[in-house]
């Protein structure tokens, strides 16, 4: 496999700073607020899926399959954090815990290092090296988990 550390090691630091900002947008009313939020979060877990299939050998790997979901994963990354804070979105069977309100920074920490983890992600794609993407898809795994386990109720 062909690496090209110096021109990887750009392309990251080029990208980490944007890929850490805010979406600054949801919706305004509440029960728009929780079907965005979950609807992001759903079709997150669609396009996960579909790099597992190929993580895992269910799917043969397609570079340009990979790096198109892994792009919609890093974008759908950016997209359900704001509407946690719209009154009135938490409705019928959500699943926020209540610990989401009380350490809102670590929250938005844990959703950060989400972002972080899939930028990368899209980067290590493009460059094909297959034992280099199994790693960082494992890394946002457990970004997800990490949340998860925290904030996710039952
Ligand atoms: C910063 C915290 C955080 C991170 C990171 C995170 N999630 Fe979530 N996720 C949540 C919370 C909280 C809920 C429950 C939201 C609700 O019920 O409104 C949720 C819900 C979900 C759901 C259920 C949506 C539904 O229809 O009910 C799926 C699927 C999901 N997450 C997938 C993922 C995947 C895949 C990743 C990683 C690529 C991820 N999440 C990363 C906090 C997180």
């Amino acid at each position: 496999v062909k690496r090209l550390p110096i021109t990887f090691g750009l392309l990251l630091l080029l990208a980490l700073p944007m890929a850490a900002q805010a979406q600054g947008f949801a919706p305004a009313k509440g029960d728009d607020a929780f079907r965005y939020r979950q609807s992001t979060m759903f079709m997150m877990g669609q396009h996960v899926g579909a790099l597992a299939a190929m993580v895992r050998g269910d799917k043969p790997f397609d570079q340009e399959v990979f790096v198109a979901n892994a792009e919609k994963v890093q974008m759908f990354s950016t997209m359900p954090w704001d509407s946690f804070w719209v009154p009135g979105s938490d409705q019928g069977k959500h699943r926020m815990k209540p610990e989401i309100f009380k350490e809102k920074d670590q929250f938005l920490s844990n959703s950060k290092r989400l972002q972080e983890e899939t930028a990368k992600l899209v980067l290590v794609a493009k460059t094909g090296d297959q034992g280099a993407i199994k790693k960082q898809f494992g890394a946002v795994g457990q970004a997800c988990k990490h949340c998860h386990e925290s904030y996710r109720a039952e």
